[in-house]
């Protein structure tokens, strides 16, 4: 099974970031997770672009979704919302539907005991309206400390819950 994981943070040292690639670590052999960087190569939405010949890199990432057989994002709270270089990245589907019954899960992550809520509560909405299969989700609250260096009890139980996330589509 081909998952793809997408992180909704462009930051060198994101927590998103590090989730999926814990995640693809975790991984059993039965699911291979393809990490997609690309979503910050997506020129802004905009449907006067979004016709017969959509810009290249939307193509591709239009492509990459189509070859997945499940979806994995991890999103960051950016002002009590989704941050936007991953909403862009998401308007560029409503149209051409890759994300019709995709089985997908979402995870937010956030310094914060939140574990970026709003985020989360308003990714599902977009997913929702363009008919996804929510498979599970996740909020990881408290997300620095848990990730910290020779925290063994918080990485523990960060671990479990992201191989919850991987069973999810077993
Ligand atoms: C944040 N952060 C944040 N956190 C949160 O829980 N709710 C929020 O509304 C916001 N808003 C917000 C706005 C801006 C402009 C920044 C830069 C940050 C903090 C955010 O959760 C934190 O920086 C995370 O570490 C970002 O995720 P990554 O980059 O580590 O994946």
């Amino acid at each position: 099974m081909n998952i793809l994981a997408i992180s909704g943070s462009l930051r060198t040292v994101s927590s998103n970031t590090k989730l999926i690639q814990v995640l693809s670590a975790l991984a059993p052999a039965s699911i291979k997770i393809n990490i997609y960087e690309g979503i910050g190569e997506l020129p802004h939405f905009n449907p006067d672009l979004d016709g017969d010949e959509p810009p290249q890199a939307v193509q591709e990432w239009r492509k990459v979704l189509q070859a997945a057989d499940g979806v994995i994002l991890s999103t960051p709270e950016y002002a009590h919302g989704v941050p936007g270089v991953l909403k862009n990245a998401l308007d560029w589907i409503v149209s051409s539907g890759e994300f019709v019954d995709k089985p997908t899960a979402v995870i937010s992550a956030s310094p914060l005991t939140t574990g970026g809520e709003k985020a989360h509560d308003s990714l599902l909405l977009t997913l929702g309206l363009m008919t996804a299969t929510l498979v599970g989700s996740s909020k990881v609250a408290n997300v620095n400390m848990k990730l910290a260096a020779g925290n063994l009890a918080a990485n523990e139980e960060l671990k479990r819950e992201l191989q919850r996330i991987l069973s999810l589509f077993a």
